[in-house]
This record gives C-alpha cells, structure tokens and sequence, in this order.
C-alpha cells in the first residue's frame, strides 16, 4: 500500500504540535525551576504564581507534549501496521482540533486559578467533558482502523496503544465525576479518604497508562524500525504486555503511604509496586535488545541513542520505583526532592528522549525525505539533553536524601536537629544544577525545532543515507 493510501495529514499536524508544545511545557519548567531558587520572579503576579504555573507546566508536558506525541504516532502505527487508513478523516481532524483547543484552555485557566485541585486531574468540569468527548472519537477512529485492517494480525505495538486509550477513558471519566456549582466551580462526588484512593488509582495510572504503556506501544514500533531488525522477543513482548496491564492497576496506594488509607491497602500497593519491576524490565530489556547483533549502529545513528538511552532510564526509573514504594523507604522519599527526581527520570529521560527518538525517524517520513535536515543536530540535541536530564535527576536525588535525613535528624534530648529553613538553604544549590539541566533539556528542544522547520521546508535538506527507512510494514 503506497503513503497516498494513509492519512498522514493528521500525523503531521500532532508531531508539529508536539515539538512546539514540547517547547512550552518545558519552558515553563525552567520557569518554576526558576521560582524555586528566585521566589520573586513570581513578579507578585496571582498568574505567575508557582501555584498556578506548577500545574502549568504538567499538564503542558503531559498532555500537550505527550500527548500529542502518542496521538501522532498511534495514528501512524496503527494505519502502518494495519494496512488500512484511518476509519475516518473527519472524527480523526475532530480529534486533533479538539486536543488543540483544550490544551488552550487548560493554559488559560490554569494560570487564572481555576482548577479542582486534584493533581493531574486539575482542569475544570466544562474542560473535562470536553476531554472525554475527544478522547472516545480518538478510541473510535483507533480501534475503527484496527477493525478494518487488511492483515490477520494485530501487531504488538497496537495492544499497548489500544490499553492505554482504553484506561485512560475509564480513568478519567470516573476519577473527574463531579457536581458542578458553577461554570468553573464543582465538588467531587468523592469524599476523604476515598477521593483519594480514586484520584491516586488515577494519578499512578495515568503514570502507567499515559506515561508508560503509550510510550511502550511506541517504542514497540520505532525501535525496531530504526535498528531495522524485529524485536528482540516476540513472545516476551506479549508475556510483556498482559503482566504490566493487570499489575499497574493495584499500585496506586504507594502514593498514599502513612496516610488514612486503610494499612492493608498501602502494604497490598507496596507489594504490588515491587513486582510491577518484572514485566517492566522485561520491556526495557526486549526493547534494548532490539540491537543485539547491531550494536554498531549506535555508533553514528543519534535516533537510536535516544532511544536506548530512553530506555535505560525506564529501567533505571522502573527499578527506583518500587524501591520507594517500600513503607520505609517511602518514609524517607516522600516529601522530598527524591520524588521529583524520580519522576523526571521517567518523564524525562524515558518520555521525553523516547518521543523525541521516534520524531526524528518519523518526521522525514511524514515530508518524504530519507532523514532529518541535519544528523548533526540531531547529535548535538541527543548530547544537550543526556546531560541535562542527567545533572537534573543527579542534584534531585542529592537533594532529597539530604533533606530527607535533615528532617528525621534528632538531637539526644528527642529536639529537631535542623530546622526546615536549614533544610531549604542546603538545597538551594541543587536548584542551581537542575535549572542548568532544565535550561539545556530545552535548548535541546529549539535544536529540535530547527532541525524540524528545516525538513518540511528547505529545498536542499541533506539526505543521510546511514537513516534511510526501511521498507514500511
Ligand atoms: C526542561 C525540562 C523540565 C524542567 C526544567 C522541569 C521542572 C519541573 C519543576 C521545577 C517541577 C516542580 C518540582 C517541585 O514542585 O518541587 C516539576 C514537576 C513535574 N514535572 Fe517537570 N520539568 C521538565 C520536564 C518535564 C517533562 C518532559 C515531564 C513529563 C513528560 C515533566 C513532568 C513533571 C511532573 C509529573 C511533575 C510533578 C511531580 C510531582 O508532583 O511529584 N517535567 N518539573
Ligand atoms: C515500576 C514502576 C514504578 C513504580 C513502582 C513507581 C513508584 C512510585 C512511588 C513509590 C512514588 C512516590 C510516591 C510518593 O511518595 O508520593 C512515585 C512517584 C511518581 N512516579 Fe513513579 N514509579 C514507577 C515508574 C514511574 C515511571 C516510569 C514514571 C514516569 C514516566 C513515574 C512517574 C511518577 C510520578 C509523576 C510520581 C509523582 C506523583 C506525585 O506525587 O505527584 N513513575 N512512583
């Protein structure tokens, strides 16, 4: 089936979208980075409040960046590997205008004040009917095309992309129910320690769902494409597949360590959490042996060094999740900087670096070019962001052990060793080095920018025949 066949019209439009949303999550990361160590950047404006930009900046990143990543590429993998076009062009436009118009109402109230308080669950009724409505047409246009398809089998890749639209529908539909008051106010139906067993069923799925299972279906595409080998194993990827869906699900309580949550549920969240590193190293280790027999390639091809190095730091973040999620170690964690560590190694280094990765192998492709403008910049990119990720997990891992033992440090008399502003001043220097990992992440993405403005546009863009395509599937 030749590409006039698919439609890619809206590929383009989600992987355009990504970069530029990419810039302005990340931007406003270094912002709030920012604030940490400069409080009065807020300019005693309610707007620039770290308040307001702080859901800001994770509802840019992950639903605006990554989000319009695992659109772009759900819809590519699925038309490819289905041998059959979208179900339909008008609901899948629908569902790209309608993510575009939420995302800019998320960055219009958000910084007004308006929000329901619940992380990663922040934005308004209004915008949440919004969003189930566009999130069922994309479920109808992926699961259409898959209907359709003109091939036996549905590859693995698809299973992944179809179990985190699935579950993120079911997530957000019950996690944001809810009685409004006004056009911007509710109350939950939910309430005390309730609300939050279903906003933390949300919240660690929405890690496991959005963040890790779309990312693996992409993964599960993009990687083998650009070694140009079949992954590594077949029937691990589907072992892969059924043990992270249903153990994801129990994990939630970890987030809710020593709280009013009943202790048999937080110990059942624990033990769930540390067998959820199984499959999840399986993935890491299927995808990394991807390469096995072609480990040369990584010698001159930056895509796949995203990639692998994506994928080290699932396993790395994948291994220090279960970790914290022991009771006794989480004593320590929670609060700290350690938890946002953490979480950047796996929204940066594994989200970000693996979206960024299947991009640059998918953007010639959407423009008809054999590869990027410039592999070069593609390097340069792969560079800033490795040690920028690097020096922002390094200081936040410092910085929150180091907190961590401040606060529980007692002197003989049963007195606090520290007080928090002792705490707060040592870390101020850690702040310091992740802002210079936050500031070169984002210089990496106008890297990527240009780069991307320079394929669909220049003339006489340099084809590298190292990143040549193989044949579509
Ligand atoms: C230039 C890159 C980035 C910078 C400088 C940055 C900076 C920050 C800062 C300063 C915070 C607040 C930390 C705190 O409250 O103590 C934060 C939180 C967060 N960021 Fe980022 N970030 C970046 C990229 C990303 C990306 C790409 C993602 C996801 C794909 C992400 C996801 C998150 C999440 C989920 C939180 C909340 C963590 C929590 O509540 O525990 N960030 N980020
Ligand atoms: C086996 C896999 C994983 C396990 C068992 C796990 C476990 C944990 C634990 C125990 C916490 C700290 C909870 C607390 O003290 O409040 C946490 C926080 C977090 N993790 Fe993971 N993690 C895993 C993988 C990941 C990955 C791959 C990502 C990102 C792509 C991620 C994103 C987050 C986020 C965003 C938070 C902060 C939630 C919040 O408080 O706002 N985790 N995780």
């Amino acid at each position: 089936m030749n590409s006039q066949a698919y439609n890619d019209k809206v590929v383009r439009q989600f992987s355009i979208m990504t970069v530029v949303w990419g810039i302005v999550g990340m931007l406003v990361g270094v912002i709030i980075a920012a604030q940490l160590m400069w409080p009065a950047l807020n300019f005693d404006l309610p707007w620039l409040s770290y308040a307001r930009l702080r859901p800001l900046h994770t509802n840019a990143v992950i639903f605006a960046f990554g989000g319009s990543a695992l659109m772009a590429t759900a819809f590519y993998v699925v038309q490819r590997t289905c041998h059959a076009r979208l179900f339909s062009d008008g609901l899948a436009a629908f569902v790209f205008w309608g993510w575009q118009l939420i995302i800019v109402a998320a960055a219009v109230t958000l910084p007004l004040g308006l929000t329901q308080g619940k992380e990663y669950a922040e934005l308004i009724w209004p915008i949440d009917i919004a969003i189930a409505l566009v999130w069922v047409a994309f479920a109808v246009v992926f699961f259409g095309t898959i209907a359709k398809r003109t091939v036996k089998h549905i590859y693995v890749a698809n299973w992944f992309y179809g179990a985190f639209i699935l579950t993120v529908a079911l997530l957000h539909i019950v996690n944001s129910l809810a009685i409004p008051t006004s056009l911007t106010h509710s109350y939950p139906v939910y309430a005390g320690a309730v609300d939050a067993m279903v906003q933390w069923w949300y919240g660690h799925n929405a890690v496991g769902f959005f963040l890790t299972a779309g990312f693996l279906g992409m993964m599960y595409y993009f990687v083998p494409k650009q070694a140009e080998r079949p992954i590594y194993s077949y029937r691990l990827s589907v072992v892969h597949f059924w043990a992270l869906i249903s153990i994801y699900m129990w994990a939630g309580p970890h987030h809710l360590h020593y709280s009013a949550v009943p202790d048999w549920a937080q110990s059942l969240g624990m033990v769930f959490s540390l067998i959820l590193l199984a499959p999840s190293w399986g993935g890491m280790i299927n995808g990394i042996m991807t390469l096995s027999g072609a480990w040369h390639k990584l010698r001159n091809d930056p895509i796949l060094k995203f990639m692998i190095v994506s994928l080290s730091f699932y396993g790395m973040s994948t291994f220090e999740g279960p970790m914290m999620s022991i009771k006794t170690v989480n004593s320590l964690s929670h609060f700290t900087d350690w938890t946002i560590g953490h979480v950047h190694s796996g929204a940066l280094g594994w989200v970000a670096m693996m979206t960024v990765g299947a991009l640059y192998c998918l953007i010639p492709r959407l423009y008809g070019r054999t590869s990027m403008y410039s592999v070069k910049l593609i390097d340069i990119h792969f560079w800033t962001t490795t040690i920028g990720v690097v020096l922002y997990i390094a200081a936040m891992w410092i910085a929150g052990v180091m907190q961590g033992l401040m606060w529980r440090a007692t002197n003989d008399d049963g007195t606090l060793t520290y007080t928090f502003i002792e705490s707060l001043n040592a870390t101020y220097p850690y702040y310091f080095v992740r802002l210079l990992g936050g500031v070169l992440v984002l210089g990496g993405m106008f890297i990527m920018a240009y780069n991307t403005w320079k394929t669909a546009t220049d003339k006489g863009a340099v084809d590298n025949p190292v990143l040549e395509p193989s044949p579509a599937t």
